[in-house]
C-alpha cells in the first residue's frame, strides 16, 4: 500500500546492502508506530506482475532498474511523516531515487558483507549467486549508502531498530546517528552541530559534569550542568587519586543513584570519569562529550574505562558503556596543534583497519573532519559490538597499542602524548608485518600530521620489551600483537618473537 499522498515532514527510509535486514527493521518501526511499512520490492513486483528474479530472467537487470526507479520516485515524493519505508539494495543506485531521498530521514541498516553472503546466498536472489562478484558489488555500493545515510544501525539482532527509535524520529538534518551496539547495552552517537542538543537526552536524572581544567574554560558553558568537576589536565592525572576526588565531590554535591555523569573532555577525562562513573555507589550513567580528535575518533566510544598505575597504563578499570556519545567536531576548533597531531595518529590506525573509504580519505589528509570522525567511530563501534570484552575481534583496535603503551609507561607518561606513541608503535607494528611499502605511506602520513616517526632521546629497549610483558600479564599471557596484512585486513592474536620486537623498537631510536 502506497503511503498518505503529499503528505509533509520526513519518512523514516531503510537502506543498505541485500541481507541486512531493511525489510524486518522497517516492519519493527511500523509496528511501533502503529503504520503499515512500505516495503518498495514487493511493490514494484506488485507493478511488474512478477518476481524479481523472473523480472531480471525475462528482461533484464536495466529494465528492472527503471521499474524500481519509478516506484521509489513515487513512493518517496508521496511519503511523509510517519511513513516507514524500505528500498531494496540497489535501488540507491539511480540519480533520481538519491534525490528524491533528500528529504527524508534515510537509515543505513549495517552489514559486514561475509554476514550478507550468508543471509542472501543460496535464494535465488540474482545478484548473490557468485562470492567474488557479490564482494565487488558490496564495495562499489559502499560509499553510496555510507553518504546517503543519516543513519547508521547494526543490522545484527532483531529489535536494534525499535532501540533507536527516539532518537531515529528527532533527529535533525545536519546532525548524523550512529547508533552502538555493545553486549552489555545500546546507545545513540550524535555527531553533528546539535549534538551536545542531543534529544531525547540519553540518562535520566541531574548531569555532573567531570572535565579539565581547560576544557571546563574553554566549552563547560556548552552544557547545562548541576555541577562542574575540574581536574588538572594530562595524564599524569589519571590516577586513583583523581577518581578519590571527583567521587569525593560527587558525594558532597549530592550526586545520587540516579543522575549521571557528563564527562567533557579528551581521554583522560573520558577515561576518568567513566571509571568513577562505572564505580560510584556501584555504578552511574556516563555520557561522554569528546573534546579531542582521540577522543573523537576511538576513546568515547566502547566503554573501556580506568586510570593508570606507575606499573602500567589503565592497569585499573572497567568496562562501562556509555550511555550517549555526543560529537561536535567544532569543539576541535581551540585543540591545540600537537594534540590534533596527537589524535591523527588514532586516525591512521582506525584507517588501516578499516581500508575502504576511510582509507582513501586519510590516504588524501582528510584527518579531522567530520566525516572522518563519524567513519572512525563507525569502526571503533562493528568492532566493539563484535567482542565488547577484548577477547577477539576488538583486539584489532590495539594496532600499534603493544609497543606504544610500552613506550609511554617506559618513559613515564610524562614524554609522549598517548597519540605520539600510537605513531611510533603503528611503525613498529609495521615493520613486523614485513610492509615496508605501507610502513613508508604511513611514516609520510605520520610527517604530514605532525607526528614523529623516531623518538627525540634513546630509549632502553629493555624497559620496553618489560613494560610490553607486564602488558600481555595483564592480558593473561596470550600474545596481543595485532599485524596488518594490508589495508582493510587487519588480524589480532599474532605470535611474534621477541627478537623481531626488539629490532622494530630499537628502530624507533635516533
Ligand atoms: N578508553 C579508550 O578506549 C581509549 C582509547 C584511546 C585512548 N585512550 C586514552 O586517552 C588518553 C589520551 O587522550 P587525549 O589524547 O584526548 O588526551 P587528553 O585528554 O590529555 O587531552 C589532551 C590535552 O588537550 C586539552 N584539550 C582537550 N580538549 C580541548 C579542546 N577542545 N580545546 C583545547 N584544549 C583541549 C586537554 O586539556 C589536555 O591538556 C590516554 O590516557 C589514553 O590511554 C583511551
Amino acid at each position: 500500500m502506497a503511503p498518505t499522498v503529499n503528505t509533509p515532514g520526513r519518512a523514516l527510509v531503510f537502506i543498505g546492502f541485500m541481507g541486512a535486514g531493511k525489510s524486518s527493521a522497517a516492519r519493527e518501526i511500523a509496528t511501533v508506530l502503529g503504520r503499515r511499512p512500505v516495503d518498495v520490492d514487493r511493490l514494484v513486483e506488485q507493478r511488474m506482475g512478477c518476481t524479481i528474479e523472473q523480472a531480471f530472467a525475462a528482461r533484464g537487470e536495466a529494465w528492472f532498474r527503471e521499474q524500481e526507479e519509478r516506484t521509489c520516485v513515487e513512493t518517496l515524493t508521496a511519503a511523509g511523516e510517519g511513513d516507514v519505508i524500505s528500498l531494496g539494495g540497489g535501488a540507491v543506485q539511480s540519480t533520481a531515487t538519491r534525490a528524491a531521498l533528500a528529504r527524508h530521514t534515510v537509515v543505513l541498516i549495517d552489514v559486514d558483507v561475509g554476514t550478507a553472503w550468508l543471509r542472501a546466498s543460496g535464494r535465488g536472489r540474482p545478484l548473490a549467486r557468485d562470492r567474488s562478484a557479490f564482494n565487488e558489488l558490496y564495495a562499489s555500493r559502499e560509499s553510496i549508502y555510507r553518504e546517503l545515510a543519516d543513519a547508521i544501525v547494526p543490522g545484527r539482532e532483531r529489535g536494534t531498530a525499535r532501540s533507536a527509535l527516539p532518537w531515529l524520529r528527532t533527529l535533525q538534518p545536519g546532525n548524523r546517528l550512529l547508533w552502538a551496539t555493545a553486549r552489555s547495552g545500546s546507545y545513540p552517537v550524535l555527531v553533528g552541530p546539535g549534538a551536545l542538543e542531543l534529544d531525547p537526552w540519553p540518562a535520566a536524572g541531574r548531569p555532573f559534569v567531570v572535565t579539565d581544567e581547560a576544557v571546563g574554560e574553554l566549552h563547560g558553558d556548552r552544557l547545562d550542568a548541576e555541577i562542574e568537576i575540574a581536574i588538572p589536565p594530562g595524564e599524569e592525572y589519571k590516577t586513583l587519586a583523581t577518581v578519590e576526588s571527583i567521587a569525593r565531590e560527587l558525594a558532597r554535591a549530592g550526586a545520587a543513584g540516579d543522575d549521571h555523569v557528563v564527562a567533557l573532555g579528551g581521554g583522560v577525562v573520558g577515561d576518568v570519569a567513566g571509571f568513577v562513573a562505572s564505580s560510584y555507589q556501584r555504578g552511574i550513567p556516563v555520557v561522554q562529550v569528546p573534546t579531542t580528535l582521540v577522543a573523537m575518533v576511538d576513546s568515547a566510544y566502547g566503554g573501556k574505562t580506568g586510570v593508570d598505575l606507575p606499573e602500567g597504563k589503565n592497569y585499573v578499570g572497567a568496562y562501562h558503556q556509555p550511555s550517549g556519545v555526543l560529537v561536535d567536531v567544532r569543539l576541535l576548533e581551540t585543540l591545540p596543534p600537537q594534540e590534533r597531531s596527537a589524535g591523527c595518529a588514532e586516525v591512521i590506525k582506525t584507517a588501516l583497519i578499516s581500508g575502504g573509504r576511510l582509507w582513501e580519505r586519510v590516504r588524501a589528509g582528510h584527518f579531522d573532519d567530520e566525516e572522518t570522525v563519524l567513519d572512525c567511530a563507525r569502526t571503533k563501534l562493528a568492532a566493539v559490538a563484535a567482542d565488547e570484552r577484548d577477547s577477539g575481534r576488538r583486539q584489532v583496535l590495539n594496532l600499534g597499542h603493544t609497543v606504544g603503551h610500552a613506550l609511554e609507561t617506559a618513559t613515564g607518561y610524562s614524554v609522549l602524548r598517548h597519540g605520539e606513541a600510537v605513531g611510533l608503535g603503528l611503525l613498529a607494528a609495521l615493520r613486523l608485518s614485513g610492509l615496508s611499502d605501507l610502513r613508508d605511506e604511513v611514516r609520510e602520513l605520520l610527517v604530514t600530521a605532525g607526528l614523529p616517526t623516531r623518538l627525540e632521546d634513546a630509549i632502553d629497549v629493555d624497559d620496553v620489551i618489560a613494560a610490553q610483558q607486564r602488558d600481555k600479564k595483564r592480558r593473561g599471557g596470550s600474545v596481543p600483537f595485532v599485524l596488518v596484512y594490508g589495508p582493510g585486513d587487519v588480524r589480532e592474536g599474532q605470535a611474534v618473537d621477541e627478537g623481531a620486537i626488539r629490532a622494530a623498537v630499537a628502530e624507533l631510536n635516533p
